[in-house]
């Protein structure tokens, strides 16, 4: 059993977060996938989203950082105004070091991300991806969310929407326990 914790990112996280997002850029390229090609568009969203804290730090039991996540408001480039009126919590930028994917880690946190947002009154947990990525689509498809359209916007490759129930929770594939801190650091 891998014990991870989970935490909120604060300004001091910024790098750490960067980092993992050139890590999974680099895995991307390196599988050929087109996913993620624009590293500057990504660092100014991150500085934004940790800023604002909505950013959530995951770190194994050495405390070295091993994945993050984001969880906002609606991206309204692709949700409608009638949607965002819907109460969910939107999922951005999630990734996993490689030492850390295939472990079940991601299920687990995919399930704490639906348990918060319900806790705040949430019936969906959303997310919009990269297009043209297939293999990501059946990623979510696998772990419960639901496609909901695929949309375009200028000068966006994102706009595969999906969505989740929040009061689904699946069984999580590996020995994985996630310490949730945030209701901790918040007290
Ligand atoms: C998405 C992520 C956090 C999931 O972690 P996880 O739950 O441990 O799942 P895995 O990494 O084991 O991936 C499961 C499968 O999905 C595939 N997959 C994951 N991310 C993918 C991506 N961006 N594009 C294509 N395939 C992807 C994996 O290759 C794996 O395929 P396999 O079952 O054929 O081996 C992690 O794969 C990751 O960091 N990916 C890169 C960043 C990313 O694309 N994040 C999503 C943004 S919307």
């Amino acid at each position: 059993m891998t014990t991870y914790t989970v935490r909120p990112g604060t300004a001091a996280d910024a790098d750490t977060v960067l980092q993992l997002r050139r890590h999974a850029e680099r895995w991307l390229r390196e599988a050929g996938i087109d996913q993620w090609t624009s590293s500057t568009k990504g660092s100014r969203a991150i500085y934004r989203q940790v800023a604002d804290g909505t950013t959530f730090i995951v770190r194994d039991d050495s405390s070295a950082p091993v994945g993050s996540l984001c969880l906002e408001g609606p991206d309204t480039d692709f949700w409608t105004q009638q949607e965002v009126q819907q109460p969910a919590s939107y999922l951005y930028k999630f990734m996993l070091a490689a030492a850390a994917r295939g472990t079940g880690l991601g299920d687990a946190l995919l399930n704490w991300a639906c348990k918060r947002a319900a806790s705040q009154g949430n019936r969906w947990l959303r997310l919009d991806c990269w297009r043209s990525n297939t293999a990501l689509h059946d990623y979510y498809i696998r772990r419960g969310f639901q496609h909901v359209d695929t949309r375009t916007a200028p000068g966006r490759q994102s706009g595969a929407l999906f969505e989740r129930p929040t009061d689904v929770i699946l069984p999580v594939r590996g020995e994985v326990e996630l310490v949730d801190e945030t209701a901790v650091r918040a007290g």
